[in-house]
């Protein structure tokens, strides 16, 4: 009984955040509609640029989350490691890198910490601490995102 309370549990929050996600992503499509402020339209484009490669960049962890999703969905140990790890990659990558202060580099240090946790219970194949695993994870994208739009995009 006490197995499956646990369980609702996280399949409720994996649907809150996946909720939260969608919202992220709609809020940050809204912000991209407004026109720029153009001051040198060369300039501009290349921010632009800039803006769209970062852009698809960042939307790669929404593949790759979909894919410990369904492996978590499905008890596929590899696509929960393989997403976990691909997280891990992008988290290290430079790009990743859009600020030099200390809270954007702790949340991006707790995001790659879990996101080997996470690796590793897969590869113990734990599918209930990959779950409860990947909460926290799904928790560290929520709180980075609000970080990020009340302190870089504000002084945007
Ligand atoms: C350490 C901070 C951090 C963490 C953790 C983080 N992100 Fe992001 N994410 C960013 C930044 C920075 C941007 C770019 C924001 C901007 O300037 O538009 C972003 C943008 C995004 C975007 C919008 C891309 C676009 O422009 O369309 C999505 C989707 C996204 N992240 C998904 C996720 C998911 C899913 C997770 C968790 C699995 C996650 N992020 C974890 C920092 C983070």
């Amino acid at each position: 009984m006490r197995k499956h309370g646990t369980e609702i549990v996280a399949v409720a929050l994996l649907f809150a955040s996946a909720v939260a996600a969608t919202q992220f992503v709609k809020k940050s499509a809204a912000q991209e509609s407004k026109p720029a402020p153009t001051v040198d339209s060369r300039d501009s484009k290349a921010q632009e640029r800039r803006k769209q490669e970062l852009s698809k960049f960042m939307r790669e962890k929404l593949e790759a989350s979909s894919d410990v999703l369904e492996g978590l969905a499905t008890e596929d140990f590899k696509l929960i490691a393989s997403g976990a790890k691909r997280m891990q990659r992008l988290s290290a990558a430079e790009k990743w890198q859009v600020s030099n202060d200390a809270s954007y580099r702790q949340f991006s240090n707790q995001f790659r910490r879990i996101m080997e946790q996470l690796e590793t219970k897969a590869n113990e194949k734990k599918l209930e601490g990959a779950a409860l695993t990947w909460i926290e994870g799904t928790m560290t994208c929520i709180e980075c995102h609000k970080w990020v739009r009340n302190t870089i995009i504000a002084e945007k």
